[in-house]
Protein backbone atom coordinates (compact mmCIF):
# COMPACT_ATOMS: atom_id res chain seq x y z
CA UNK A 1 0.00 0.00 0.00
CA UNK A 2 0.98 3.61 -1.16
CA UNK A 3 -0.04 6.62 0.34
CA UNK A 4 0.72 10.06 -0.40
CA UNK A 5 3.90 11.35 0.92
CA UNK A 6 3.20 14.59 3.10
CA UNK A 7 6.31 16.26 1.25
CA UNK A 8 4.72 15.79 -1.81
CA UNK A 9 1.78 17.72 -0.46
CA UNK A 10 1.54 21.59 -1.10
CA UNK A 11 1.28 23.13 2.18
CA UNK A 12 3.20 26.42 1.99
CA UNK A 13 0.40 29.21 3.47
CA UNK A 14 -2.29 26.97 3.28
CA UNK A 15 -4.31 26.09 6.28
CA UNK A 16 -3.83 22.48 7.07
CA UNK A 17 -6.12 20.03 9.21
CA UNK A 18 -4.32 17.60 10.87
CA UNK A 19 -6.03 14.15 12.66
CA UNK A 20 -3.70 13.85 15.19
CA UNK A 21 -4.06 10.71 17.94
CA UNK A 22 -3.78 12.25 21.36
CA UNK A 23 -5.51 9.73 23.01
CA UNK A 24 -3.87 9.94 26.22
CA UNK A 25 -4.16 9.05 30.00
CA UNK A 26 -5.56 11.52 32.01
CA UNK A 27 -4.66 11.57 35.62
CA UNK A 28 -6.37 14.57 37.68
CA UNK A 29 -6.69 16.32 34.82
CA UNK A 30 -3.32 16.20 33.84
CA UNK A 31 -1.73 14.17 30.86
CA UNK A 32 -0.18 11.15 32.31
CA UNK A 33 2.01 9.86 28.95
CA UNK A 34 3.38 12.20 26.42
CA UNK A 35 4.34 9.39 24.26
CA UNK A 36 1.47 10.43 21.25
CA UNK A 37 2.15 13.50 21.43
CA UNK A 38 5.64 14.08 20.99
CA UNK A 39 5.13 11.74 18.13
CA UNK A 40 3.13 13.94 16.79
CA UNK A 41 5.88 16.89 16.55
CA UNK A 42 7.51 16.25 13.81
CA UNK A 43 4.45 16.72 11.39
CA UNK A 44 3.72 19.98 13.11
CA UNK A 45 7.34 20.81 13.03
CA UNK A 46 7.54 20.30 9.61
CA UNK A 47 3.94 22.17 8.75
CA UNK A 48 4.75 25.04 10.51
CA UNK A 49 8.63 25.45 8.65
CA UNK A 50 6.89 25.26 5.68
CA UNK A 51 4.52 28.05 6.74
CA UNK A 52 1.14 26.86 7.01
CA UNK A 53 -1.67 27.33 9.92
CA UNK A 54 -2.03 23.88 12.37
CA UNK A 55 -5.33 23.24 13.19
CA UNK A 56 -5.30 19.64 14.78
CA UNK A 57 -8.13 17.50 15.71
CA UNK A 58 -8.41 14.25 17.77
CA UNK A 59 -10.91 11.72 19.43
CA UNK A 60 -9.92 11.22 23.45
CA UNK A 61 -10.97 8.28 25.80
CA UNK A 62 -14.80 6.27 24.28
CA UNK A 63 -17.60 8.57 25.16
CA UNK A 64 -21.38 7.90 24.20
CA UNK A 65 -21.53 10.80 21.16
CA UNK A 66 -22.06 14.05 23.83
CA UNK A 67 -19.85 15.88 25.49
CA UNK A 68 -18.18 15.17 28.73
CA UNK A 69 -15.82 17.35 29.87
CA UNK A 70 -14.19 14.27 31.55
CA UNK A 71 -12.30 13.74 28.54
CA UNK A 72 -11.72 17.46 26.63
CA UNK A 73 -8.46 17.72 24.68
CA UNK A 74 -7.62 20.77 26.64
CA UNK A 75 -4.96 19.81 28.86
CA UNK A 76 -3.55 18.04 25.29
CA UNK A 77 -3.16 21.72 24.26
CA UNK A 78 -1.37 22.64 27.88
CA UNK A 79 1.37 19.86 27.04
CA UNK A 80 0.95 20.89 23.12
CA UNK A 81 1.92 24.26 23.95
CA UNK A 82 4.60 23.59 26.34
CA UNK A 83 6.44 20.56 23.77
CA UNK A 84 6.54 23.21 20.78
CA UNK A 85 7.11 26.45 23.12
CA UNK A 86 4.72 28.50 21.36
CA UNK A 87 1.28 29.29 21.84
CA UNK A 88 -1.38 26.31 20.84
CA UNK A 89 -4.96 27.93 20.38
CA UNK A 90 -7.56 25.59 22.13
CA UNK A 91 -11.10 25.71 20.19
CA UNK A 92 -13.80 24.41 22.51
CA UNK A 93 -15.64 22.45 20.25
CA UNK A 94 -15.14 20.82 16.46
CA UNK A 95 -17.54 22.16 14.40
CA UNK A 96 -20.27 24.43 13.67
CA UNK A 97 -20.34 28.14 12.73
CA UNK A 98 -18.42 29.52 15.88
CA UNK A 99 -15.65 27.20 14.89
CA UNK A 100 -15.96 28.46 11.81
CA UNK A 101 -15.16 31.48 12.64
CA UNK A 102 -12.16 30.98 15.57
CA UNK A 103 -10.71 28.66 12.54
CA UNK A 104 -10.54 31.77 10.13
CA UNK A 105 -9.53 33.87 12.17
CA UNK A 106 -6.54 31.94 12.78
CA UNK A 107 -2.68 34.24 12.50
CA UNK A 108 -1.12 32.67 9.67
CA UNK A 109 1.87 30.23 10.60
CA UNK A 110 -0.40 29.33 14.32
CA UNK A 111 -1.49 26.24 15.38
CA UNK A 112 -4.70 25.39 17.00
CA UNK A 113 -6.25 22.04 18.82
CA UNK A 114 -10.39 21.31 18.21
CA UNK A 115 -12.30 19.57 21.18
CA UNK A 116 -12.80 16.23 21.14
CA UNK A 117 -13.86 14.68 17.88
CA UNK A 118 -16.03 12.16 19.78
CA UNK A 119 -18.01 14.67 21.92
CA UNK A 120 -20.46 14.08 18.65
CA UNK A 121 -21.84 10.64 17.98
CA UNK A 122 -21.47 11.50 14.07
CA UNK A 123 -17.61 11.02 14.43
CA UNK A 124 -17.99 7.39 15.06
CA UNK A 125 -20.78 6.99 12.75
CA UNK A 126 -18.52 8.12 9.47
CA UNK A 127 -21.66 10.47 8.89
CA UNK A 128 -21.13 12.52 5.31
CA UNK A 129 -22.41 16.13 6.60
CA UNK A 130 -19.80 15.83 9.86
CA UNK A 131 -17.07 15.24 7.82
CA UNK A 132 -17.82 18.17 5.42
CA UNK A 133 -18.49 20.36 8.70
CA UNK A 134 -14.64 19.03 9.16
CA UNK A 135 -13.34 19.43 5.69
CA UNK A 136 -14.32 23.52 6.00
CA UNK A 137 -11.51 23.97 8.35
CA UNK A 138 -8.90 23.17 6.16
CA UNK A 139 -7.29 23.72 2.88
CA UNK A 140 -5.56 20.07 2.73
CA UNK A 141 -5.79 17.40 5.46
CA UNK A 142 -2.39 15.52 7.26
CA UNK A 143 -3.16 12.14 9.09
CA UNK A 144 -0.67 11.42 11.37
CA UNK A 145 -3.61 9.06 13.91
CA UNK A 146 -1.32 5.97 13.38
CA UNK A 147 -3.02 4.26 16.98
CA UNK A 148 -6.86 5.33 15.23
CA UNK A 149 -6.14 4.33 11.71
CA UNK A 150 -8.14 0.69 12.61
CA UNK A 151 -11.43 2.98 13.05
CA UNK A 152 -13.36 3.80 9.64
CA UNK A 153 -14.50 7.41 11.49
CA UNK A 154 -15.77 10.55 9.83
CA UNK A 155 -11.97 12.48 10.40
CA UNK A 156 -10.14 9.44 9.44
CA UNK A 157 -11.68 8.49 6.07
CA UNK A 158 -14.42 11.01 5.26
CA UNK A 159 -12.50 13.97 5.38
CA UNK A 160 -10.01 12.57 3.07
CA UNK A 161 -12.28 12.30 0.27
CA UNK A 162 -12.93 15.94 0.56
CA UNK A 163 -9.86 17.72 0.80
CA UNK A 164 -6.14 16.88 -0.88
CA UNK A 165 -4.72 14.53 1.67
CA UNK A 166 -1.20 13.27 2.78
CA UNK A 167 0.26 10.47 5.47
CA UNK A 168 2.25 12.67 8.08
CA UNK A 169 5.83 10.83 9.29
CA UNK A 170 4.18 9.05 12.29
CA UNK A 171 1.64 7.51 10.09
CA UNK A 172 4.15 7.02 6.99
CA UNK A 173 7.05 5.40 9.63
CA UNK A 174 4.53 2.96 11.52
CA UNK A 175 3.11 1.76 8.40
CA UNK A 176 6.24 0.35 6.70
CA UNK A 177 8.01 -0.60 10.16
CA UNK A 178 5.38 -2.48 11.35
CA UNK A 179 4.78 -3.64 7.57
CA UNK A 180 8.54 -4.74 6.92
CA UNK A 181 8.31 -6.33 10.37
CA UNK A 182 5.94 -9.03 8.95
CA UNK A 183 7.12 -8.58 5.23
CA UNK A 184 10.61 -8.90 5.31
CA UNK A 185 12.00 -10.16 8.74
CA UNK A 186 15.75 -10.61 9.27
CA UNK A 187 15.49 -14.00 10.64
CA UNK A 188 16.08 -14.94 13.36
CA UNK A 189 12.67 -13.84 14.16
CA UNK A 190 11.77 -13.85 18.27
CA UNK A 191 8.47 -12.45 18.83
CA UNK A 192 7.65 -12.15 22.49
CA UNK A 193 3.70 -11.95 23.15
CA UNK A 194 2.28 -10.93 26.77
CA UNK A 195 -0.88 -9.02 28.32
CA UNK A 196 -3.84 -10.44 29.31
CA UNK A 197 -6.56 -11.55 26.44
CA UNK A 198 -5.86 -14.03 23.72
CA UNK A 199 -9.07 -13.53 22.08
CA UNK A 200 -7.35 -9.75 21.13
CA UNK A 201 -5.31 -11.51 19.65
CA UNK A 202 -5.60 -14.77 17.81
CA UNK A 203 -5.79 -13.09 14.50
CA UNK A 204 -2.33 -11.52 15.03
CA UNK A 205 -0.78 -14.48 16.56
CA UNK A 206 -1.88 -17.10 13.88
CA UNK A 207 0.04 -14.19 11.24
CA UNK A 208 3.24 -13.91 13.01
CA UNK A 209 3.10 -17.80 13.61
CA UNK A 210 3.98 -18.24 9.77
CA UNK A 211 6.71 -15.55 9.96
CA UNK A 212 8.46 -15.58 13.66
CA UNK A 213 11.32 -18.41 14.06
CA UNK A 214 10.60 -18.38 18.44
CA UNK A 215 7.30 -17.32 20.02
CA UNK A 216 7.06 -16.27 24.17
CA UNK A 217 4.02 -16.22 24.99
CA UNK A 218 3.98 -14.21 28.71
CA UNK A 219 1.71 -12.37 30.68
CA UNK A 220 -1.99 -13.20 31.86
CA UNK A 221 -1.92 -15.14 28.50
CA UNK A 222 0.40 -17.81 29.09
CA UNK A 223 -1.91 -18.55 32.22
CA UNK A 224 -4.84 -19.49 29.20
CA UNK A 225 -2.21 -21.73 27.28
CA UNK A 226 -0.92 -23.52 30.52
CA UNK A 227 -4.59 -24.58 31.95
CA UNK A 228 -5.21 -25.55 28.53
CA UNK A 229 -2.14 -27.87 28.54
CA UNK A 230 -3.79 -28.85 31.52
CA UNK A 231 -1.91 -27.17 34.44
CA UNK A 232 -3.77 -25.93 37.24
CA UNK A 233 -3.32 -22.34 37.62
CA UNK A 234 -5.37 -21.96 40.37
CA UNK A 235 -6.94 -18.18 40.64
CA UNK A 236 -4.37 -16.68 38.38
CA UNK A 237 -6.29 -14.84 35.00
CA UNK A 238 -6.88 -16.57 32.34
CA UNK A 239 -9.81 -16.88 29.59
CA UNK A 240 -11.05 -20.51 29.72
CA UNK A 241 -13.29 -19.88 26.29
CA UNK A 242 -10.09 -19.71 24.87
CA UNK A 243 -8.30 -22.76 25.46
CA UNK A 244 -9.47 -24.19 21.89
CA UNK A 245 -7.23 -21.09 20.45
CA UNK A 246 -4.50 -21.52 22.44
CA UNK A 247 -4.64 -25.83 21.44
CA UNK A 248 -4.98 -24.78 17.70
CA UNK A 249 -1.96 -21.91 17.89
CA UNK A 250 0.27 -24.66 19.72
CA UNK A 251 -0.38 -27.67 17.13
CA UNK A 252 -0.23 -24.85 14.38
CA UNK A 253 3.24 -23.53 15.51
CA UNK A 254 4.06 -27.54 15.78
CA UNK A 255 3.67 -28.17 12.60
CA UNK A 256 5.25 -25.06 10.99
CA UNK A 257 8.07 -25.84 12.80
CA UNK A 258 8.37 -22.56 15.05
CA UNK A 259 9.04 -22.81 18.87
CA UNK A 260 6.81 -22.00 21.29
CA UNK A 261 8.37 -20.76 24.82
CA UNK A 262 5.86 -21.38 27.38
CA UNK A 263 6.76 -20.26 30.88
CA UNK A 264 8.20 -22.97 33.29
CA UNK A 265 7.95 -21.11 36.09
CA UNK A 266 5.95 -17.75 38.11
CA UNK A 267 5.99 -15.92 40.75
CA UNK A 268 2.48 -16.05 42.37
CA UNK A 269 0.87 -14.10 45.22
CA UNK A 270 -2.40 -14.47 46.63
CA UNK A 271 -3.85 -10.84 45.09
CA UNK A 272 -2.23 -8.21 42.59
CA UNK A 273 -1.11 -5.98 45.53
CA UNK A 274 -0.25 -8.29 47.66
CA UNK A 275 3.42 -8.05 49.67
CA UNK A 276 4.25 -11.10 50.02
CA UNK A 277 5.27 -13.50 46.82
CA UNK A 278 6.96 -16.69 45.64
CA UNK A 279 8.15 -18.24 42.66
CA UNK A 280 6.97 -21.37 41.70
CA UNK A 281 7.82 -24.47 39.34
CA UNK A 282 4.54 -24.37 36.89
CA UNK A 283 2.63 -27.60 37.90
CA UNK A 284 2.68 -26.34 41.73
CA UNK A 285 0.60 -23.44 42.25
CA UNK A 286 -1.54 -23.78 45.22
CA UNK A 287 -4.64 -22.54 47.07
CA UNK A 288 -5.58 -18.80 46.38
CA UNK A 289 -2.36 -18.55 44.26
CA UNK A 290 -1.95 -16.20 41.27
CA UNK A 291 0.45 -15.72 38.62
CA UNK A 292 1.56 -12.24 38.41
CA UNK A 293 5.44 -12.51 37.10
CA UNK A 294 7.30 -15.05 35.28
CA UNK A 295 9.98 -16.25 37.33
CA UNK A 296 13.99 -16.28 36.75
CA UNK A 297 13.94 -19.94 35.41
CA UNK A 298 11.44 -18.51 32.47
CA UNK A 299 13.68 -15.16 31.91
CA UNK A 300 16.71 -17.29 31.37
CA UNK A 301 14.72 -19.36 28.75
CA UNK A 302 13.75 -15.73 27.06
CA UNK A 303 17.04 -14.94 27.38
CA UNK A 304 18.87 -17.75 25.83
CA UNK A 305 16.47 -17.35 22.32
CA UNK A 306 17.15 -13.98 22.33
CA UNK A 307 20.53 -14.53 22.08
CA UNK A 308 21.55 -14.26 18.51
CA UNK A 309 18.30 -12.85 17.15
CA UNK A 310 18.09 -10.67 14.13
CA UNK A 311 14.54 -8.84 14.69
CA UNK A 312 12.91 -8.75 18.05
CA UNK A 313 9.40 -8.00 18.71
CA UNK A 314 7.57 -7.25 21.81
CA UNK A 315 3.83 -6.90 22.28
CA UNK A 316 2.24 -7.03 26.12
CA UNK A 317 3.89 -7.04 29.49
CA UNK A 318 5.14 -10.06 31.16
CA UNK A 319 3.69 -9.59 34.32
CA UNK A 320 1.48 -7.26 36.55
CA UNK A 321 3.46 -4.08 35.25
CA UNK A 322 1.88 -1.70 37.64
CA UNK A 323 3.42 -3.44 41.10
CA UNK A 324 7.25 -3.34 41.14
CA UNK A 325 6.61 -6.68 42.70
CA UNK A 326 5.61 -8.23 39.30
CA UNK A 327 7.42 -6.42 36.66
CA UNK A 328 11.32 -8.25 36.89
CA UNK A 329 10.32 -10.32 33.75
CA UNK A 330 9.37 -7.32 31.65
CA UNK A 331 12.25 -5.34 33.26
CA UNK A 332 14.66 -8.28 32.54
CA UNK A 333 12.54 -8.43 28.69
CA UNK A 334 13.81 -4.38 28.58
CA UNK A 335 17.46 -4.36 29.54
CA UNK A 336 18.13 -7.45 27.24
CA UNK A 337 16.40 -6.04 24.41
CA UNK A 338 17.96 -2.36 24.97
CA UNK A 339 21.41 -4.45 24.69
CA UNK A 340 20.26 -6.66 21.77
CA UNK A 341 21.88 -6.05 18.27
CA UNK A 342 18.75 -6.79 16.63
CA UNK A 343 16.26 -4.65 14.98
CA UNK A 344 14.32 -4.49 18.73
CA UNK A 345 10.65 -2.77 18.16
CA UNK A 346 8.01 -2.48 20.63
CA UNK A 347 4.13 -2.57 19.71
CA UNK A 348 1.13 -1.97 21.38
CA UNK A 349 -0.05 0.63 24.29
CA UNK A 350 0.66 -0.88 26.95
CA UNK A 351 3.95 -1.56 27.05
CA UNK A 352 4.99 1.15 25.07
CA UNK A 353 3.68 3.39 28.55
CA UNK A 354 5.97 0.24 30.16
CA UNK A 355 9.14 1.36 28.71
CA UNK A 356 7.72 4.99 28.91
CA UNK A 357 7.38 4.49 32.36
CA UNK A 358 11.15 3.41 33.41
CA UNK A 359 12.41 5.52 30.62
CA UNK A 360 13.96 3.28 28.10
CA UNK A 361 11.92 4.59 24.96
CA UNK A 362 15.20 5.81 23.26
CA UNK A 363 17.02 2.15 23.35
CA UNK A 364 14.59 0.67 20.97
CA UNK A 365 14.53 1.02 17.37
CA UNK A 366 10.86 1.52 16.70
CA UNK A 367 7.96 1.90 19.84
CA UNK A 368 4.25 2.07 18.07
CA UNK A 369 2.02 4.25 19.02
CA UNK A 370 -0.44 1.95 18.08
CA UNK A 371 -2.04 -0.25 20.39
CA UNK A 372 -5.66 -2.09 18.02
CA UNK A 373 -3.86 -0.49 14.93
CA UNK A 374 -0.58 -2.35 15.33
CA UNK A 375 -2.20 -5.40 15.82
CA UNK A 376 -4.59 -5.41 13.16
CA UNK A 377 -1.65 -4.50 10.62
CA UNK A 378 -0.03 -7.16 12.08
CA UNK A 379 -2.59 -9.53 11.50
CA UNK A 380 -2.44 -8.94 8.15
CA UNK A 381 -5.85 -6.61 7.81
CA UNK A 382 -6.05 -3.54 5.81
CA UNK A 383 -6.36 -0.45 8.22
CA UNK A 384 -9.51 1.63 6.52
CA UNK A 385 -7.33 5.35 7.37
CA UNK A 386 -4.39 4.18 5.20
CA UNK A 387 -6.47 2.71 2.53
CA UNK A 388 -8.50 6.42 2.34
CA UNK A 389 -5.38 7.93 1.75
CA UNK A 390 -3.82 5.17 -0.70
CA UNK A 391 -2.81 6.78 -4.48
C1 LIG B 1 -6.15 3.62 20.94
O1 LIG B 1 -5.85 4.14 22.02
O2 LIG B 1 -5.94 2.40 20.72
C2 LIG B 1 -6.66 4.49 19.84
O3 LIG B 1 -6.64 5.83 20.17
C3 LIG B 1 -8.04 4.06 19.42
O4 LIG B 1 -8.97 4.25 20.46
P1 LIG B 1 -10.35 3.44 20.45
O5 LIG B 1 -10.01 1.99 20.65
O6 LIG B 1 -11.16 4.04 21.57
O7 LIG B 1 -11.00 3.66 19.09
Amino acid sequence: MKMKSLKSLDVRGKRVLCRADFNVPLHNGKVGDLLRIESALPTIQYLLKEGATVVLMSHLGRLDGKPDSKYSLEPVAIELSRLLDRSVVFIHDCVGVDVQERVAKLEPGSVALLENLRYHAEEEANDPEFAKQLAILGDVYVDDAFAVAHRAHASLVGVPRLLPSAAGFLLEREVSTLGDLLKKPEHPFVAVIGGAKISDKIPFLNNLVKKADTVVIGGAMANTFLAALGHDMRKSVQEKSAYKQALKFLAEARHLGVEVILPVDVVVADKPDAHKSRTVTVGQLEGGDMALDLGPATSTLIAEVLHGAKTIFWNGTLGFTEEKAFSAASLDLANRMAKSDALTVIGGGDTAGYIDSIDMHEQFGFVSTGGGAALELLAGKKLPAVEALEI
